[in-house]
């Protein structure tokens, strides 16, 4: 498993991640969400061992990252494909460093091109959600244990998400333990199997089904002209109805209102 224990770590003495604890295990799919800036990507650089933390610990399997990095299957936020390369080359000299032998690596590159229906030209040719199908192949390259995916699907088109969606469910039933970020709630509804809201610290964390479950106890009745906004438990509802002197409308709340709830309307 993926163990973070009181994970500190700061840039030029401004706390980024504080106290932050978590564990991602085999067979699971966790993810990870919050407003831009809220420290996902810089938690997500120490458990692939790319940042020391300041305070705590995090642990793969019992070791450190760096020695974790063999097992770890990684598309970190912001990087690009290897100009000069075709799709499935890319996804080729990834399975040599990760010392795959030449015939198996090129049958497992051109598996993957092909199950994530990538064109095989040129990386830098290819649009930016081909390009960051050319990573995710190169980190399953080796069919890791765990995989870290800072943003994954972020500039895919619907049927590319959906298909990626799929690819992580195959895994994890296979057994292998992600770890995500996103932007998307409805991503981390459908994928995940616990979800942590992240903004410098934790705010909230639980098994997706546990947190959407709580919330459809809730309702959120709408003043329609004013826009106003009321939260009423269900057992309460028919009462507040009664009492209703606007034209109302009564929504389910979802994950997005626990989001806006936990980390704020600013972001
Ligand atoms: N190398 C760095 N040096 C200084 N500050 C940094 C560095 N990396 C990140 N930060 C700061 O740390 C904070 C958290 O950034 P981080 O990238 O971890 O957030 P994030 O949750 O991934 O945001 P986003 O959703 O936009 O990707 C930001 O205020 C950022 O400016
Ligand atoms: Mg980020």
């Amino acid at each position: 498993m993926i163990r973070a224990e009181n994970v500190w770590k700061s840039f030029k003495g401004k706390v980024v991640n504080e106290g932050v604890s978590f564990e991602v295990y085999e067979g699971e799919i966790v993810a990870f969400l919050g407003p831009n800036g809220g420290g996902k990507t810089t938690l997500m650089r120490q458990v692939y061992g790319e940042l020391r933390s300041d305070r705590g610990e995090i642990s793969v399997d019992g070791l450190s990252p760096y020695h974790a990095l063999e097992f770890v299957g990684v598309v970190p936020q912001d990087v690009r494909p290897i100009d000069g390369l075709k799709a499935s080359e890319h996804v080729y000299v990834n399975a040599l460093i990760r010392g795959i032998p030449r015939d198996r690596a090129w049958a497992r590159a051109r598996e993957l091109i092909r199950k994530l229906d990538v064109e095989d030209k040129a990386v830098d040719k290819l649009s930016v959600g081909n390009k960051r199908k050319v990573l995710i192949a190169s980190a399953l390259v080796n069919d890791p244990r765990y995989l870290v995916l800072d943003e994954p699907t972020t500039g895919l088109d619907p049927k590319s998400r959906r298909e990626l969606w799929d690819l992580l469910i195959g895994l994890k039933e296979k057994g292998r333990g992600i770890l995500l970020t996103t932007h998307y709630l409805e991503e981390a509804e459908y994928l995940a199997d616990r979800i942590y809201f992240l903004n410098r610290k934790v705010l909230l964390s639980g098994k997706t089904w546990e947190l959407r479950s709580k919330l459809s106890l809730k309702y959120e009745v709408v003043n329609i002209r004013t826009g106003e906004r009321y939260k009423v438990e269900r057992s309460e509802l028919p009462q507040f109805l009664y009492r209703c002197d606007f034209d109302y409308e009564v929504r389910v709340r979802s994950l997005e209102d626990v989001y806006r709830e936990v980390v704020g309307n600013g972001s």
